[in-house]
């Protein structure tokens, strides 16, 4: 069978998704996962962005192998040096340098020539192509781009160097036949289009992504771009799982295999929607919480019969152990030790002892301790690591009482208190937080979900917040949802804060 590459761009065109924000760290841990998924190609940032994208891709290109990683350039001298920068210690580096090639892209945005374009694109590649010798090149929004014009580019930058060309529906407008019939034509017209690799990057605007990426297949291509969970900018990209899934399960149909460890897809989903604080939707092929579940009488009356009634892959195959150990109060460190490694998280043997007396304490008010849970024991050791953290949480709440919090926070070893009113308990809490520390943020995004079904589950509460221009994703979980609201807004504020984004009030921590 014909083996396609996989392109992951999770850590790149995923953390462009509004309210991420992943630090170093957070990236190099997905970064790990993603090599564990077998993916050919990592994108792990673009550089030019930020400080933090720049050390994100240095360190990732750094310490991880066995994977290709990437970093992403417009087509000007600065950014291919600052990508070449950050990926030069790296195993197998890949510069990915882009422009836009489409009438409407080249007059507004860039305000430049078709020549002009052409230029920058093949100058682009020349520079890139001295630093490394495997060199992407994406003509932006290249769907909505002239067959001609385009096809001149790609040959033009073939010469230049390149080695994986890329042909993006950056605004998720195409169809899949008319986008087939588009590559068709352009890569018919491409001079040298045999020496190089093709590569697709669909957009799900019209939630066309995956569908569009898997009638690029059939045209030939060698990459599929994708992200895990489908997060991206907008309505995200082309879902991983669900390219993978449908290659796999229709091989049939496509007759391409890929690298891809299927086992490892839950694993990876989890790491992504926790790390990003993007919750994935019950009914999400493959890795949403529905997507294996049978509700109605009929189908569970099928099922018991004969599975393939109801189920055309199973859940075992993406490491949807159903039949795994459960963990409980009576389990011990061995069991609770090999489900952290099984769950792709690192955790070394000073850090173990102090989660395993963790998961006692949560085993005791638990019936059962679910993946989910686990995770959540890491979440409050990262939190360790802030530099804000909760001391104590007051509510005073109830019928006719006006909902007050008071707040006590813990910054370079000082405690800083106080208490506001507000609409209802949570608000109160976030309130007191501002006003603690003389922020503003300004939620635009708030969720509240059981982590878990049982009445004893934990809640999880996911917020997205903005201070000044500025938005970011926090998370927060424990049984109590107003402490759980409390910890998800405050890890919004120490990302904020990592990231120069706020300032705090400095004479109370002084
Ligand atoms: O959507 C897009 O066109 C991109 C390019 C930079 C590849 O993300
Ligand atoms: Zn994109």
């Amino acid at each position: 069978m014909r083996r396609i590459e996989i392109f992951d761009t999770t850590l790149r065109d995923g953390e462009q998704s509004p309210g991420v924000a992943l630090n170093a760290d957070e990236k190099l841990q997905i970064a790990r996962q993603l090599t564990k998924l077998g993916v050919n190609v990592l994108e792990a940032g673009f550089p030019i962005a930020s400080l933090g994208d720049f050390e994100g891709v240095r360190r990732i290109a750094q310490e991880v192998r066995n994977v290709s990683v990437a970093a992403l350039a417009r087509a000007s001298a600065k950014d291919i040096e600052c990508a070449w920068e950050a990926l030069s210690l790296g195993e197998a580096p890949r510069i990915h340098t882009f422009i836009a090639t489409s009438p409407i892209h080249m007059h507004y945005k860039l305000q430049k020539l078709p020549h002009e374009v052409l230029e920058l694109a093949v100058q682009a590649v020349r520079l890139a192509k001295s630093k490394v010798a495997d060199v992407e090149f994406s003509a932006e929004d290249a769907s909505r781009s002239d067959v001609i014009f385009l096809a001149n580019v790609l040959s033009e930058v073939i010469k230049a160097g390149a080695t994986v060309l890329n042909i993006p529906d950056t605004v998720g407008y195409a169809t899949p036949e008319e986008y087939a019939t588009f590559l068709r034509a352009v890569m018919g017209r491409t001079i040298g289009i045999e020496k190089v690799k093709v590569s697709v990057h669909c957009h799900n605007d019209l939630g066309l992504a995956v569908a569009n990426s898997l009638a690029a297949v059939g045209v030939g291509v060698h990459q599929l771009e994708c992200t895990v969970n489908g997060i991206g900018e907008r309505a995200g990209n082309a879902a991983l799982e669900e390219l993978v899934m449908a290659l796999h399960t229709r091989r049939d149909q496509y007759k391409v295999d890929t690298s891809i460890v299927m086992k490892e897809i839950t694993r990876t989903s989890l790491l992504v929607s926790r790390l990003t604080g993007m919750l994935i939707q019950p009914n999400k092929a493959i890795v949403g919480k529905n997507a294996f579940a049978h509700e109605s009488g009929i189908h569970q009356d099928g099922m018991l019969k004969e599975r393939s009634t109801y189920e055309i892959m199973s859940p075992s195959l993406i490491g949807l152990d159903v039949e795994s150990i459960v963990l409980g109060k009576h389990s011990g460190r061995h069991a609770v030790h090999q489900r952290f490694a099984e769950l792709g998280l690192d955790i070394d043997e000073s850090q173990f002892e102090e989660l395993f007396s963790r998961f006692k304490l949560l085993a005791d008010r638990k019936r059962e301790v679910t993946t989910a849970d686990l995770f959540s024991l890491v979440d409050l050791q990262t939190e360790k690591e802030d530099q804000i953290h909760l001391d104590y949480l007051q509510i005073s709440s109830g019928t006719n009482l006006v909902p007050t919090a008071t707040v006590g926070l813990m910054y370079n070893g000082q405690r800083l208190e106080d208490a506001a009113c507000g609409d209802g308990p949570v608000d109160a809490a976030l309130k007191a937080i501002d006003k603690v520390l003389g922020t503003k943020g300004k939620l635009l995004h708030y969720s509240l979900q059981a982590i878990d079904g049982g009445e004893d589950a934990q809640g999880e509460v996911t917020v997205t917040v903005k201070f000044g221009d500025n938005m970011v994703g926090g998370r927060g979980i424990s049984t109590d949802i107003i402490e759980a609201s409390v910890r998800g807004y405050l890890q919004a504020v120490n990302r904020a804060f990592g990231r120069g984004w706020i300032k705090i009030l400095e004479q109370k921590a002084n």
